[in-house]
């Protein structure tokens, strides 16, 4: 407890030069005004060129990210593997979903039963290998991977899986990719370049089936998404992605907060 009490009293948010101290009472509080998001630098935000650079926002209490853990389904020995050596090796491993989000990613797929799924960003297979879970026994993945070592680096995972004959690994730019696949797709997982979020989302909807689901990563980048005076390429966006997905008549959708935040999207009935 005395760990939580610690770590309550650091958080604050500061959005457009106001700040709010959090609540320094025990236990996990927050000040009214005060949206769920905690800096993970004291620095963070704080004025200058660096330090906005730097702006980094731990959105939930990682107390509360390892209570999750804890109370999820562990990951097989495969995605452990996936999981510890990517940390171990490769200098972008935070793109990896990870423990938690990859469990709901193969819940997802395991109530879906899709037949075709596409996967937009690869990275070292771990996601493609969840959303795999849930596959009918002639269904397909279709990943797609614009960097050379990832590509090989995931081929080389979903070799070691029981899936690698029902996953299709594509090296090239999506953008290209996509249009020659011709399926329709029960589930989309687009978790590629942000700047491009929107292009995917149009060129996959046409195509996802009347049942289908498409799912967006990292819709909250990191907080970020909540100051629109941050003009960063990445969070400027998935903020544009966002509001074009909440206008879209065609679709319903629901932001969940889990990890760095999904957007679960949908065709409307006879849309
Ligand atoms: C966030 S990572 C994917 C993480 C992976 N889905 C997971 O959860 O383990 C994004 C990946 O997209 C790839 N990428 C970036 N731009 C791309 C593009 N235009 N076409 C295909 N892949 C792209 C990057 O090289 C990177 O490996």
């Amino acid at each position: 407890m005395q760990g939580v009490r610690q770590r309550s009293t650091q958080w604050r948010v500061q959005t457009h030069g106001t700040a709010y101290r959090a609540n320094s009472e025990p236990g996990i509080q927050r000040p009214e005004r005060c949206v769920r998001v905690g800096f993970h630098s004291r620095n963070a935000a704080r004025g200058t060129p660096e330090k906005k650079k730097n702006y980094f926002v731990e959105l939930i209490n990682p107390l509360v990210e390892q209570y999750a853990a804890a109370h999820t389904s562990p990951e097989d020995d495969l995605l452990l593997q996936i999981n510890r050596e990517t940390y171990a090796s490769h200098a972008h491993a935070t793109m990896l979903s990870g423990h938690v989000q990859g469990r709901a990613l193969a819940m997802f797929s395991r109530m879906l039963c899709p037949k075709y799924v596409l996967e937009i960003g690869t990275f070292t297979g771990y996601s493609a290998l969840c959303l795999a879970e849930g596959l009918q026994e002639d269904g397909e993945l279709h990943t797609i991977e614009l960097r050379e070592e990832d590509t090989a680096l995931s081929q080389n995972n979903f070799d070691k899986s029981i899936y690698k004959n029902k996953i299709h690994l594509h090296n090239g730019n999506a953008l290209e990719i996509i249009p020659a696949l011709q399926y329709n797709w029960d589930l989309v997982f687009i978790d590629a370049d942000k700047v491009n979020y929107i292009n995917y989302y149009e060129a996959v909807l046409p195509q996802l089936s009347e049942s289908g689901l498409i799912i967006a990563d990292n819709v909250l980048f990191h907080g970020q998404v909540l100051d629109n005076m941050l003009n960063k390429k990445n969070p400027a966006a998935i903020r544009a992605f966002n509001d074009h997905v909440a206008k879209d008549e065609r679709v319903e959708q629901v932001l969940l907060t889990v990890r760095d935040g999904l957007l679960l999207i949908k065709k409307k009935k006879n849309a």
